[in-house]
């Protein structure tokens, strides 16, 4: 199989839920956004905004608004109350249905995805707190994030994205390709014609 810098960034990032109490130096913040400035949406439409929170009393109000997910092997899975994982930093990532009202939530992943590589990328961490709630109703952690750092009403918030240096090395697994790919028809198997 071919190999590359990308691809063995894609498959070695991992979602680490705590952090090293170190700084993330500002060049690296800034090369985690640009990758997500570049992300691809429908036309172009690049419907999302980024927020770097540091602020120490903004970061322990979100700690309580998101929760670490854990799966240990044989898929057990732990749910920890709060916690952003004593991150130096979190991105948020917010996008405007306006300017995209069909692919507004495909757009503002494409972003985080990215962004999450670029730190795996650069030898930092993060993991996808996913806070974004199909209905977007009251008293959702989604809403109270909007309301904790004056995102516009008619925006959504697809990501929190907290970014520092891993305290840890985790490895989850993947499916086998074998179980989720079909050639030609659902169901299909290569070489069957
Ligand atoms: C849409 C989405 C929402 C997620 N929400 C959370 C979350 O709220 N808390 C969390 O700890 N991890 C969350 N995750 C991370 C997943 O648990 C993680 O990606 C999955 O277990 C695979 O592990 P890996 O990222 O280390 O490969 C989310 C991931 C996605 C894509």
């Amino acid at each position: 199989m071919p190999e590359n810098e990308v691809l063995k960034a894609i498959r070695e990032r991992r979602s680490i839920l705590r952090f090293e109490q170190k700084p993330v130096p500002e060049e690296q913040v800034q090369a985690i956004l640009e990758a997500g400035r570049w992300a691809p949406s429908f036309a172009n439409s690049q419907p999302w905004e980024f927020i770097v929170v540091r602020e120490e009393g903004l970061l322990a109000e979100l700690n309580s608004l998101v929760q670490r997910i854990a799966i240990a092997k044989r898929g057990k899975v732990a749910i920890s109350k709060a916690g952003l994982g004593e991150a130096p930093l979190a991105i948020v990532i917010v996008v405007d249905p306006w300017k995209d009202p069909q692919h507004y939530v495909e757009a503002g992943t494409a972003a985080a995805q990215n962004m999450a590589l670029a730190a795996h990328s650069l030898g930092l961490a993060s993991y996808w707190a996913g806070v974004y709630s199909p209905r977007g109703g009251r008293g959702t952690p989604e809403a109270r994030i909007k309301k904790l750092l004056g995102i516009p009403e008619e925006h959504r918030v697809i990501a929190v994205l907290p970014v520092g240096f891993p305290a840890y090395k985790d490895q989850s697994e993947r499916k086998e390709l074998a179980e989720l790919v079909h050639y030609d028809r659902y169901g299909g198997k290569e070489g069957q014609r």
